[in-house]
């Protein structure tokens, strides 16, 4: 069987994986996780970005594992890191980090040929208060999505819960990115949108694995894209946050296999 024809598609183009596929993912999702506990006593005031992701991209290599990004679409980094109102994509550069900055870094890894992607929110100096409600938000705003993944649940009920509670704290949610399936690829259908009406969109199946890694903005939900053709902002340039843990759905709920083995997903600044 070739390698990334596991299992078996529904009728949604989904793969279904097997029981025995989880644990490639848990010791992909764990490496992803680990490196990022690992740099964060690196992020600090004066620090820049491009030597954040050159700690990355060493830790992954003594990991012995390989960088999904590098390479991918012409993506030349281990990381995506974005800073303030940048929303995704952030390309590591030279720029230092200030006091107050707020910055999201995803890494995703190949290990044995399963995907590991997460990404989490950390804080050069002290988090501003205002700040710290867009990343309390955004946190729970996942967290709250992966709770209602189980069979029968469909992917609407999932952007549901994620864009209630999001505008219920008067924020938006991003439209112009989403989750995605992933496994033996990185990017798979379904397209994971973080907003959506109860009962729409395919239902959830044992097997399933996906990410879920809603964007929220403390201003208006547009993007725009910038002539590098990666760096994704705010239009509005308010302050956005993001939270990506990789999932795969169980026979009564799921599993997350990016938990933070030091548990430090969810920061706690002091
Ligand atoms: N890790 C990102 C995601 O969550 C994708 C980054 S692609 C890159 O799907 F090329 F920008 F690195
Ligand atoms: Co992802
Ligand atoms: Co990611």
């Amino acid at each position: 069987m070739k390698n990334e024809h596991r299992g078996r598609l529904t009728k949604d183009g989904i793969r279904i994986y097997e029981t025995a596929d989880f644990a490639g993912m848990h010791t992909a999702g764990a490496l992803a996780a680990q490196i990022l506990d690992d740099v964060a006593e690196h992020v600090t005031v004066g620090q820049t970005t491009e030597e954040l992701d050159r700690l990355i991209t060493k830790m992954v290599e003594d990991a012995g594992a390989t960088s999904a990004t590098i390479g991918y679409k012409g993506y030349q980094h281990a990381s995506c890191i974005s800073v303030n109102h940048v929303v995704c994509h952030g390309i590591p550069g030279p720029k230092t980090l200030k006091d107050g900055d707020i910055l999201n870094i995803d890494v995703t890894v190949i290990v044995d040929g399963w995907y590991g992607d997460t990404s989490r929110m950390y804080v050069a100096g002290k988090l501003p208060r205002k700040a710290e409600r867009l990343i309390d938000v955004t946190y729970e705003a996942l967290m709250r999505g992966i709770e209602v993944v189980k069979p029968g649940n469909t992917f609407g009920d999932i952007g549901h819960a994620i864009q209630t509670f999001v505008e219920a704290n008067r924020m938006s949610v991003v439209r112009d990115f989403c989750g995605h399936g992933l496994g033996r690829v990185f990017h798979a259908p379904p397209n994971v949108l973080h907003y959506g009406r109860p009962g729409n969109g395919a239902v959830l199946e044992p097997g399933m694995f996906f990410t879920i890694e809603p964007m929220v903005n403390l201003g208006r939900p547009e993007t725009k894209t910038l002539a590098d053709d990666w760096t994704a902002v705010t239009r509005d340039k308010s302050l956005s946050a993001q939270f990506e843990h990789s999932i795969g759905v169980t026979e009564d709920g799921c599993e997350i296999f990016t938990n933070s083995p030091g548990n430090k997903f969810h920061p706690t600044y002091g």
